[in-house]
């Protein structure tokens, strides 16, 4: 005991006698004495080790060392006008936080997925193509020559200084593309982002969403089409019932439009679908042999189908939304209507 003493007298002489300026010196000094491996532990350390009548004793020199190694270095510190590098803190911990804002999907992405994951059940891959194509992709190759009169039925944006680059007007630009790169048996299903030159107004505008699905292999017939367009409109929209109405489409020979019952369950519907109860929600039809011809597929040995459908549309329906301007204006109030979807 008498040794601890005068070891706790002898550093506290080594205290008071510290004198410095310099910060790496005052540093060590903290160290020696008030560091978490420093004399002031190891002492407080050897405190079980004092018999009890003499432990108030040995406290009280232990304190008076503790008071004096961090009156010193304060002291020190203040005298040497050592700015400490790390200024007081003044931020409140303990306030609580700001609440961060966590994104959702957008409607046209939940629905796209939920597309995507009904046609892969059916074996389709994922196939894309560049938003700016060129003419043979999205016109020639799909049976639309040059001054051919379909043409028209798409108004296209051109690149000013190319005249043979545009702006895709549909999805079935993919199509020649994957089938320009890959031979039968083809399954793919391709969604993305097309451009029209059309009046903004709340049924249409110039950048919309479509899907293409193309299916090629010996012996696809339309009855196949038929089931995959039936077994789509179950899963998506729950509704069984589909026709499928002669049209034209220059890519497609026989073409068809598939319109789904809606029903006539509530005056909405009377108002979407014009008092009739079908509602139109894609073109499709067998692919025409002269695509396949464009794209080095032969007609002779195969055949297949292809569909293309709008996803704003869709959502539109779906949703029950009236505008499809509120899907680019990214109201917020709009979007985090459809947070818990995905
Ligand atoms: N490309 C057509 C459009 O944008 C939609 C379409 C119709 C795609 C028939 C097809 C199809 O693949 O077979 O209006």
């Amino acid at each position: 005991m008498k040794q601890l003493i005068d070891q706790i007298q002898a550093h506290l002489a080594e205290v008071e006698a510290f004198q410095s300026n310099d910060p790496t010196e005052i540093e060590n000094f903290r160290i020696k004495f008030l560091g978490k491996k420093g004399i002031l532990t190891g002492l407080f350390a050897s405190f079980k080790e004092v018999p009890n009548d003499q432990k108030k004793a040995f406290g009280q020199q232990l304190n008076a060392l503790k008071i004096a190694a961090t009156n010193k270095l304060e002291e020190s510190k203040k005298s040497s006008g050592a700015k400490s590098s790390n200024p007081p803190s003044t931020i409140d911990f303990s306030r609580p936080g700001q609440p961060i804002d966590v994104g959702s999907l957008h409607p046209i992405s939940i629905l796209r997925n939920q597309v995507i994951d009904i046609f892969s059940q059916l074996g389709f891959s994922l196939s894309s193509g560049p938003e700016i194509e060129d003419d043979w992709h999205n016109f020639t190759a799909l049976n639309l020559p040059e001054h051919h009169p379909a043409r028209d039925m798409q108004d296209t944006f051109f690149v000013q200084t190319n005249p043979d680059m545009l702006l895709r007007t549909h999805t079935s630009s993919v199509q020649v593309r994957h089938m320009e790169a890959n031979s039968p048996p083809i399954r793919t299903l391709s969604p993305g982002r097309v451009f029209r030159n059309e009046d903004i107004s709340a049924r249409s505008h110039c950048v919309f969403h479509q899907v293409e699905g193309l299916y090629i292999d010996k012996n696809v017939s339309f009855a196949d089409l038929k089931q995959t367009l039936l077994y789509f409109t179950k899963s998506l929209f729950g509704k069984s019932k589909i026709r499928l109405r002669p049209s034209y489409f220059p890519f497609t020979e026989p073409s068809a439009e598939v319109d789904i019952y809606w029903g006539l369950e509530t005056e909405a519907d009377y108002r979407i679908t014009k008092g009739t109860g079908w509602l139109e929600i894609m073109g499709c039809g067998m692919v025409d042999p002269n695509v396949l011809t464009n794209c080095k597929i032969d007609p002779k040995i195969y055949s297949g189908y292809a569909f293309g459908m709008g996803l704003e549309r869709m959502a539109m329906l779906l949703y029950g939304i009236e505008d499809i301007r509120m899907f680019y204006e990214n109201d917020i109030r709009f979007l985090q209507q459809f947070s818990a979807m995905g």
